[in-house]
């Protein structure tokens, strides 16, 4: 079975999707897995990439959430996919997709898995699951924490079930996945986050609240 793994963030290198599907790819077992890893990180896709896609058996996209949808250069792609998917005539390759947001909540995800889902249909594929996680800001953390551990317990539950539906060809309802972290903590830790930022580009605090 061919299985890609696209990273959809258009960080070139230490995006929280890249981490994502590296540790994803560990729930891959199997032997005759091949998985091709691509990054789309620019609002086009080159041939050779759209060669090594079509030859595939599932693909798995992992992208943020970009203002409540999918990010615009990875839009781009998509329509171009699009146009050679639908000339595959009937050859069923199935579509799952892990998306992550900035926020606490894993919801806010909803409606870009719900597009994925209306492009897969588009494109002549079949959707097979989404996987929506939220607390995105915590996700660098799984270069030193495995799932399965600490804030991440819940995660590996998450990643056997879609990786099971992904080896079995068969779709099932978006699976939803928040780190075992207290809200306000989280909350707070991003607002120190921000604080940080807006020294290092020489502003004050108060600029955060300032308002057009
Ligand atoms: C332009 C932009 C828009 C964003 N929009 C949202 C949003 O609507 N909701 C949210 O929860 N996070 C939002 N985020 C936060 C990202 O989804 C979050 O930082 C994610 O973990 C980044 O993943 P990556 O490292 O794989 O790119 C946004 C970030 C950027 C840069």
């Amino acid at each position: 079975m061919k299985i890609a793994l696209i990273n959809g963030s258009p960080k070139k290198k230490d995006s929280a999707s890249g981490l994502v599907l590296e540790n994803f790819k560990a729930f891959l077992t199997g032997d005759d897995q091949i998985i091709t890893e691509l990054h789309f990180y620019r609002p086009q896709i080159s041939t050779e990439e759209v060669d090594k896609l079509m030859d595939c058996d599932a693909l798995v996209f992992a992208f943020p959430l970009y203002v409540d949808a999918i990010p615009s250069h990875l839009l781009r792609c998509l329509r171009q996919l699009e146009w050679v998917l639908t000339a595959l005539n009937g050859r069923e390759i199935l579509v799952y997709t892990i998306v992550n947001c900035g926020f606490y909540e894993s919801q806010h995800n909803e409606l870009a898995i719900e597009m994925m889902k209306n492009w897969s249909v588009r494109a002549g594929l079949k959707w097979g699951q989404g996987l929506a996680i939220g607390t995105g800001g915590m996700l660098n953390m799984l270069e030193n924490i495995k799932p399965g551990q600490g804030p991440f317990k819940k995660m590996k539950k998450a990643f056997k079930q879609l990786a099971n539906q992904i080896l079995t060809r068969s779709s099932a309802e978006t699976i939803y996945f928040t780190a075992s972290f207290p809200r306000f903590l989280y909350k707070l830790g991003g607002e120190a986050g921000w604080r940080k930022a807006i020294k290092e580009n020489g502003l004050k605090k108060k600029d955060l609240f300032l308002q057009k």
